[in-house]
């Protein structure tokens, strides 16, 4: 007994530090743990075994297996201590080998589409200069588009719109953004009544370079009392001057027709390019920039303002048409063409 004991403690210390010798992991560390000083691991059935012996053998034997297990524990702490400072070492060192200096793929920035980049601008210059920016329906009713801006059904001009009506009657895709104007009108409750409305308008036409069957434009109303052509001119000129950074670009007017106006004019800006003719305004130095007038009594009338009392101007551009203009664009299929080297000049 007294010497299978001592043969078995003995066994149990070369085998450990043989097997302690050849781990190289933090698990096969785990796995000798388990095998000697588990629960029922080999130096348990030792210490089992010892209860059975004499009082002499276990007072030989007893701090003999008292001081495997603590070299057992000692030697595992110490190797896991080893394996662990390793690994963080490890980990250090790749992390150096990260170069900070290497090329990366350069990140493809988004930017606001044009048409919203140009309307904010124009929301910044109409607001500079005292108007409110609204927003109408693109859904709009036929009295809006039309009845309310003295476009009766009967009249030619719906003709000229182009229009998509909805299945719904009476409903449509506004063909202009005058479809604000009666709506403004009726919802003011103060003067004078100063708005810039910009969006989307519709018009069922065959695309070309200049035509889109959706697009943006701009509609400016001025309401109050003593309104004159003289307001007009001054705030198309202004607005103009502002637009194309141009201090003293001059505007001129030809008598133009609209239903919803009388006067009804349109304006040509200076071109902001020449001052002799070039190919953006087509050698005339003038460009053709608004459609414009003082508000026809009977669209007054039918926002439920007074004409005699009241009078005003109204002015709708092409929103598309100055932005390409300004920007040097002669196809405006590109705003929605998703070609990126064109949307990106922006
Ligand atoms: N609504 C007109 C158009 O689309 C433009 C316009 C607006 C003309 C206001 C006069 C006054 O052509």
């Amino acid at each position: 007994m007294a010497h299978s004991l001592a043969d078995k403690i003995s066994t149990i210390l070369h085998e450990f530090d043989s097997r302690m010798h050849a781990a190289t992991t933090l698990e096969q560390l785990e796995t000798i743990r388990i095998h000697f000083i588990g629960r029922s691991g080999v130096v348990s059935s030792v210490m089992d075994a010892l209860k059975q012996a004499s009082l002499e053998e276990k007072r030989i034997y007893g701090p003999q297996v008292n001081t495997l297990k603590n070299h057992i524990n000692e030697e595992l702490e110490r190797k896991k201590l080893e394996f662990i400072t390793h690994l963080q070492t490890q980990e250090e060192k790749s992390a150096r080998a990260f170069d900070v200096t290497a090329r990366i793929w350069q990140p493809l920035h988004g930017t606001l589409h044009p048409y919203t980049q140009v309307i904010q601008e124009l929301e910044d210059i109409f607001i500079s200069m005292g108007f409110a920016v609204v927003d109408g329906p693109e859904i709009e009713t036929a009295e809006y588009n039309f009845d309310a801006l003295n476009i009766p059904a009967d009249h030619p001009a719906r003709e000229h719109h182009d229009t998509f009506w909805l299945n719904v009657p009476g409903l449509l895709l506004r063909t202009h953004t005058s479809n604000v104007q009666a709506r403004t009108m009726r919802q003011a409750t103060t003067f004078p009544i100063a708005v810039f409305a910009p969006g989307r308008v519709f018009r069922n036409e065959a695309l070309d370079a200049s035509h889109e069957f959706m697009f943006p434009q701009g509609e400016i109303m001025f309401i109050d009392k003593n309104v004159s052509l003289a307001n007009l001119m001054a705030i198309a000129q202004s607005f103009l001057q502002k637009f194309f950074n141009k201090q003293d670009l001059k505007i001129r007017v030809r008598p133009g027709y609209f239903p919803f106006v009388e006067p009804g004019l349109e304006i040509d800006g200076q071109c902001p390019f020449c001052t002799q003719g070039c190919s953006v305004c087509k050698r005339t130095g003038w460009i053709e920039l608004l459609g414009a007038g003082l508000i026809h009594p009977r669209v007054l009338k039918a926002g439920s303002i007074d004409p005699e009392v009241y009078s005003g101007f109204a002015m709708g551009f092409g929103i598309a048409r100055i932005a390409m203009i300004k920007y040097g664009i002669n196809d405006i299929r590109v705003f929605h063409s998703n070609h990126l080297p064109s949307l990106q000049k922006f």
